[in-house]
């Protein structure tokens, strides 16, 4: 085993801001929604729109390093390995077997993760900000006539919005419980926190001259 840098500065930074903003909106957006009782309906109306602006503005920042550092390659999926990894998570993890595939810096989701992140960048994200916009908006966006939007009653983006935050909780869940799953239950979250995991020592050559060769 080799104690190998895999999350940089930013990536951490971002990660947990995320998490907590994420939370935070949750805990706000379900007391606006009268599902849950914890800072008064006012407070939490407030509150909710402080922490989503504060959220698009991390997703503004993190588009950025994403495309700068080159490191939006690691979500793209690769479909090789994807049932070797889902009958990992299913059966192999619980008879003991070996993980599938090797996390290394430059190929740091395995198949099944690349696939997830993917769709919550593309379909969970993108629906939970742009119907949190247009309910943002939405008495400007009448007012001006905007016919494409005014003509949606706002109950229905009230509605979608919340579809995508049961989502984003059930993508929590799954996520916190995923990440239990590396050598030790908690070295994913300390990896996280410190940006270094103890690995196997891998030739990452060899691993995007495999890819490769299988893909092509
Ligand atoms: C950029 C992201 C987001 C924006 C712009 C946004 C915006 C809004 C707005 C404007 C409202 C109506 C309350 C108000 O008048 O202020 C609202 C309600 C709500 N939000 Fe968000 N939100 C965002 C993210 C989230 C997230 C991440 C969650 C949960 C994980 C969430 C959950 C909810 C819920 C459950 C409601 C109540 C819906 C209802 O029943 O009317 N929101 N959001």
């Amino acid at each position: 085993m080799q104690r190998i840098y895999i999350y940089k500065q930013f990536e951490r930074f971002w990660h947990w801001t995320q998490a907590i903003l994420v939370l935070f909106l949750a805990m706000t957006g379900f007391e606006v929604h009268d599902s849950i009782h914890l800072f008064g309906y006012e407070n939490a109306v407030v509150y909710h729109r402080i922490a989503a602006w504060m959220l698009l503005g991390l997703i503004v920042f993190s588009i950025f390093w994403h495309v700068t550092t080159g490191e939006w390659r690691q979500y793209i999926p690769s479909f090789s390995k994807l049932s070797a990894q889902i009958r990992y998570y299913t059966i192999g993890m619980f008879k003991g077997e070996a993980h599938p595939t090797h996390k290394t810096a430059r190929n740091k989701l395995n198949p099944l993760q690349a696939v997830t992140y993917l769709g919550f960048k593309l379909v969970m994200a993108p629906l939970i900000v742009v119907t949190g916009m247009v309910y943002m908006f939405y008495r400007t966006i009448d007012a001006n006539d905007m016919v494409v939007v005014s003509e949606i009653p706002l109950a229905w983006i009230a509605w979608l919005h919340t579809f995508g935050a049961y989502l984003l909780m059930m993508f929590v869940v799954i996520h916190v419980y995923m990440t239990t799953t590396g050598s030790t239950p908690l070295s994913n979250i300390k990896a996280m926190l410190t940006g270094y995991e103890e690995l196997e020592p891998v030739d990452e050559n060899s691993i995007i001259k495999n890819k490769e060769a299988h893909e092509a």
